[in-house]
């Protein structure tokens, strides 16, 4: 079973800064996932909530803010005092970390709450400057926006999020263009769980930071988990195999 690190590293390191996301290029893990919103003049940074009143000294929605008022908050010091200084990053910033990385790329594109139009052009256009368009998945719990990417750019990989316990996941799959189910854990041990491994798509799930679900996961065949604390459930993974 693979594991993307969430966020960077967000258990133990500020999520979404480039800190976190130094430390996770060099971990042996599969990938990393991080989120994406768009500011107020068309810039793409990587942040979880549409605010940023949870992880820095700021407040306000993304949307709102132009890249560089948003660079003048501090995205560290919330998290611990050593991390003062971290700034917001832009996905221009995460993706040049990771460009000679091995990792695979899991860009979730947060477009569920404000709309963000224009978004997925901004991203594809990136992602061919970064030749990454063969080492990433796109996500987003936004489905339309998945829909939208898949059919200006088939050859890139998407993925709908979910919550839910769904009924004949695979054939929405099939209406939506996501070729992956990232999916809230629990749901792998429903009966939606058997057909989405069955389906042969790529089954992932979030966010698993305890030991006993990984093992119960990998045991039932889920190709990937996302976690916060992507160094120790390495080891824990590897020890057992
Ligand atoms: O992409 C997996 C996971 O990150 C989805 O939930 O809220 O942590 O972005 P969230
Ligand atoms: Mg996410």
């Amino acid at each position: 079973m693979k594991i993307y690190a969430h966020r960077g590293s967000a258990g133990t390191l500020p999520e979404n800064t480039i800190a976190s996301f130094r430390a996770t290029a060099i971990l042996p893990v599969h990938g990393v996932e991080f989120d994406v919103h768009m500011t107020k003049d068309g810039e793409l940074v990587v942040i979880h909530d549409e605010s940023i009143n949870r992880t820095s000294n700021g407040k306000g929605f993304i949307k709102d803010m132009t890249l560089a008022e948003l660079k003048s908050y501090d995205f560290g010091e919330w998290f611990s005092t050593k991390f003062k200084g971290e700034k917001i990053p832009t996905l221009r910033e995460v993706l040049y970390v990771f460009k000679d990385t091995h990792h695979h790329l899991n860009i979730e594109l947060k477009s569920d709450v404000f709309p963000y139009e224009g978004m997925e052009d901004k991203v594809l256009e990136m992602l061919k400057e970064y030749r990454l368009e063969r080492r990433v998945v796109i996500s987003s719990f936004n489905h339309e926006m998945v829909s939208n990417f898949k059919m200006q750019a088939p050859q890139i990989e998407t993925a709908i999020l979910f919550m839910e316990v769904m009924i004949r996941p695979d054939d929405y799959a099939n209406i939506v263009g996501a070729d992956a189910l990232h999916a809230f854990f629990p749901t792998a041990f429903r009966a939606m769980g058997k057909e989405a491994i069955a389906s042969g798509r790529q089954f992932r799930v979030f966010t698993v930071n305890e030991e006993i679900y990984a093992n119960m996961l990998q045991e039932i065949g889920v190709h990937a988990i996302f976690t916060d604390f992507p160094e120790r459930m390495y080891q824990f993974l590897n020890r057992r195999v």
